[in-house]
């Protein structure tokens, strides 16, 4: 009976997500946050709308961000130690990992040949391949050859493919038939929760929706960078259809290992 006088608490807008798995907040390691605090800042903001948890997945992109797997782990151990010293006096959400964003370019091969493909797994170790969930993304201006054969080659070695905003390629439309033969083949799409509220243009967002509406979509991701996202997020926690979609549709970002 005591329930029933209790205040219906409302939870902050991506609490059903629990788990962030796309975010650029590894200081000084590619565009995203340019120090410690201004990742601390942000990744205040994003507890505040709703994460419980944040994954780290800097940009293995060339030549631009030549990341290298073993630098990224180290500086990964000592951002973690600063995330820990920091949480008695500041609100943040728990660190549950370190993968990578690569880029399907020139350098990715190198990449696959010298075993750094950071990966990411279910909780559920029944659900998944061994080698894990593998986050890539394209050119956002130029469609590469031989994208499909990359893909199918990486699930052949055993990878399970995310590929990353697929609403922000210029090239892809929701009529894509080699949108279509991705989810032909198991592929995971992860939409930007910033697509849905406008913040890449109208065109993402028609079509972030509209993958969505397509079943196409097992993944949310706020691609953080920096203060100017967090700040855009927290404008995306209003929006009255993002807060919908979040309450009427299941994503796996809670299935995700810690
Ligand atoms: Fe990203």
């Amino acid at each position: 009976m005591f329930g029933l006088f209790k205040k219906n608490k409302v939870l902050p807008t991506f609490a059903p997500l629990v788990t962030d798995m796309h975010s650029h907040i590894l200081p000084l390691v590619d565009d995203g946050s340019k120090s410690l605090e201004e990742s601390l800042e942000v990744m205040e903001i994003m507890k505040t709308t709703g994460f419980q948890q944040v994954r780290l997945t800097p940009h293995f992109q060339h030549p631009r961000f030549p990341n290298q797997a073993d630098d990224i782990l180290k500086r990964y151990q000592n951002f973690c130690g600063e995330v820990e010293a920091n949480k008695g006096s500041r609100d943040l959400p728990t660190m549950c990992g370190i993968s990578g964003e690569f880029r399907v370019d020139d350098g990715f091969q190198g990449y696959v040949d010298s075993n750094q493909l950071l990966t990411f797994h279910f909780a559920d170790p029944k659900r998944g391949s061994d080698k894990g969930l593998l986050l890539i993304e394209f050119s956002l201006s130029q469609r590469r050859m031989g994208l499909d054969e990359t893909v199918f080659n990486r699930q052949m070695e055993g990878y399970d493919i995310i590929i990353a905003h697929p609403e922000r390629y210029p090239y892809f439309d929701s009529h894509s038939s080699m949108l279509e033969q991705f989810k032909e083949q198991g592929v995971y799409f992860q939409v930007n929760i910033l697509s849905l509220d406008g913040f890449y243009g109208e065109v993402a967002q028609r079509r972030a929706f509209e993958y969505i509406e397509n079943g196409w979509v097992e993944f949310l991701g706020t691609d953080m960078h920096n203060v100017m996202y967090a700040t855009a997020l927290k404008h995306a926690s209003t929006n009255k259809k993002i807060i919908k979609l979040l309450e009427t549709t299941e994503f796996e970002n809670k299935n995700l290992a810690k």
